[in-house]
């Protein structure tokens, strides 16, 4: 079975790169099933209904989020109902949406996400490693599903790969993201589960992580902030991994990254 999963799509240059790009990539590599972070879709803040609508129907599967979730209040109204759209699953018990889900997958397996923020320099949620424990034991591999994805959404590249080895021979794979800036580790871990420490974004490049670069710019040589950040409006790339698992193990097999557009160095797997 092949796996995909995008990194967070930032604002408008991030929704329009995915969806010029993402059909044609599920063509070509036969993607199974696709995961995709969304928690920056709706202007570099949030997610409105309307922007999950555009991911989805580029071919997301599952759209997963982050700190950025609540940015527009109106997913606290359709999070519920929306059952492709996942929050963290280590918000307090009662908040609205889901933070794991079981989907079916194009081949017909069945797929667990699994969405959770780490602990590290960010908002302070129940514990992560908790989290996750929970939601694997009441679906595992083999026992409720057929693979597991979990999206850890973290600042610490040592909380990620905590995270990984955490879950290694337990998931299919373990994915960072928030950082929007993609880096070179996309492997395969000793007992089986694809990792990556941070996935990258989709979006503008030209760009402080996907934001207009001149506020940024001021505010670090001011101290004084003077517009609100707003997400860059150039031509979009897009950074993903692509995963390849076994299907009698549900584990991963090969892992590679996909970078296509401007600022990033292209890749692409030959799976
Ligand atoms: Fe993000
Ligand atoms: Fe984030």
């Amino acid at each position: 079975m092949k796996l995909l999963f995008l990194g967070d799509v930032v604002g408008r240059s991030g929704r329009k790169v995915v969806a010029a790009l993402l059909p044609g990539l599920i063509e070509k590599h036969r993607f199974d099933f696709v995961v995709v972070n969304g928690e920056n879709a709706a202007g570099g803040f949030g997610i409105t209904e309307a922007t999950l609508a555009e991911i989805v129907g580029a071919g997301a599967d599952c759209v997963t989020t982050g700190n950025h979730v609540w940015d527009q209040r109106e997913a606290l109204t359709f999070a519920d109902r929306q059952e492709r759209f996942l929050r963290p699953a280590n918000y307090p018990p009662g908040t609205p949406g889901r933070g794991a889900n079981v989907y079916t997958a194009k081949n017909g397996a069945r797929v667990l996400v699994v969405n959770v923020m780490g602990a590290v320099f960010m908002p302070s949620l129940d514990d992560p490693f908790q989290a996750v424990t929970r939601e694997l034991s009441a679906c595992a591999i083999g026992n409720g599903c057929d693979a597991i994805v979990v999206d850890m959404h973290a600042e610490a590249s040592s909380e990620k790969q905590t995270m990984g080895y955490y879950l290694d021979g337990k998931a299919s794979l373990v994915i960072g993201t928030h950082t929007h800036v993609p880096t070179a580790d996309a492997r395969v871990l000793p007992g089986g589960t694809a990792f990556m420490t941070d996935v990258g974004m989709c979006g503008d490049y030209d760009s402080i992580i996907g934001m207009e670069k001149d506020e940024p710019l001021r505010r670090a040589t001011t101290k004084i902030p003077s517009a609100r950040f707003g997400p860059a409006t150039g031509a979009g790339a897009i950074s993903c991994l692509a995963v390849e698992t076994d299907d009698a193990t549900g584990l991963a097999r090969r892992a590679a990254a996909i970078r296509i557009g401007p600022g990033l160095e292209p890749a692409e797997p030959d799976f």
